[in-house]
């Protein structure tokens, strides 16, 4: 099984749902969050080994079993991925910056902020580190910049850009979160399926998933049980 479908766009940007569209449509898609919740796989080991020493990356052992990929994992390696399977088609999951980072500051940063420190040897041990390594860039434990809206701004917008202008054009497709199938199918050469495009992993899913408790959007304050999950 070779990668087809690299999905670039980063986490919060409608990943699991696009995943999941993936399935839908015959490919067999890897997310992230499959690394959180089986922490026995070997995938966090071999991505997190990858991040320490990328000239080691074997991304056909990374992937095995899959040919779609998507959420951070992917949008982190995508230029690797891409100069390992140059025929694979780029996905880009976008929505607006206000948006994204509303539901990142939401969800995956307060996540983070409330989560326990876990010494090596535990088993999502390398989850951890992968994820606060690679998760906008590292940003995510930085408050002076995850914080600063105009930097994440950039990032935000700096990722976009870098794809647009890194993956040939006829490999590209932009996908507008809350867009349904029509574009996607036919970028993929799929027909459109009966069921609807699938809409998961809501902020407020996310919330009860990870026992992250509520906090406004538009300040600091949080109230944050330790997430033992993460
Ligand atoms: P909110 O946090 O604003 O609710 P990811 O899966 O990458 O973590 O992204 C999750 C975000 O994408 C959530 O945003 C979720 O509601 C939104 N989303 C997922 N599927 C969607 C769809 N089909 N239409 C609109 N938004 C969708």
């Amino acid at each position: 099984m070779v990668m087809e479908v690299i999905g670039a766009g980063l986490g919060r940007t409608g990943t699991s749902s696009f995943c999941d569209a993936m399935d839908i449509l015959g490919y067999k898609c890897h997310h992230m969050k499959k690394l959180l919740m089986d922490p026995t796989d070997k995938s966090s080991k071999l991505f997190y080994n990858t991040f320490l020493n990328k000239s080691a990356a074997n991304w056909d052992e990374v992937y095995e079993g899959y040919n779609a990929c998507a959420d951070w994992t992917a949008a982190y390696f995508y230029k690797d991925l891409l100069a390992r399977y140059p025929n694979a088609k780029v996905i880009l999951t976008e929505r607006s910056f206000e948006d994204w980072y509303k539901s990142m500051k939401n969800t995956i940063y307060t996540a983070f902020r409330g989560a326990n420190k876990l010494e090596p040897g535990h088993p999502r041990y390398e989850f951890r580190e992968l994820s606060r390594k690679i998760i906008v860039d590292g940003y995510i434990e930085d408050d002076d910049k995850f914080l600063d809206v105009e930097f994440m701004r950039k990032y935000y917008d700096d990722h976009i850009k870098e794809i647009k202008e890194v993956v040939p054009a006829n490999q590209l497709y932009c996908f507008q979160l809350g867009e349904g199938w029509e574009g996607i199918c036919k970028f993929l050469d799929k027909s459109v399926p009966e069921v609807p495009y699938p809409k998961v992993n809501s902020t407020a899913q996310f919330k009860e998933r990870f026992n992250v408790k509520s906090i406004d959007s538009d300040t600091t304050e949080t109230s944050v049980a330790p997430v033992q999950s993460l």
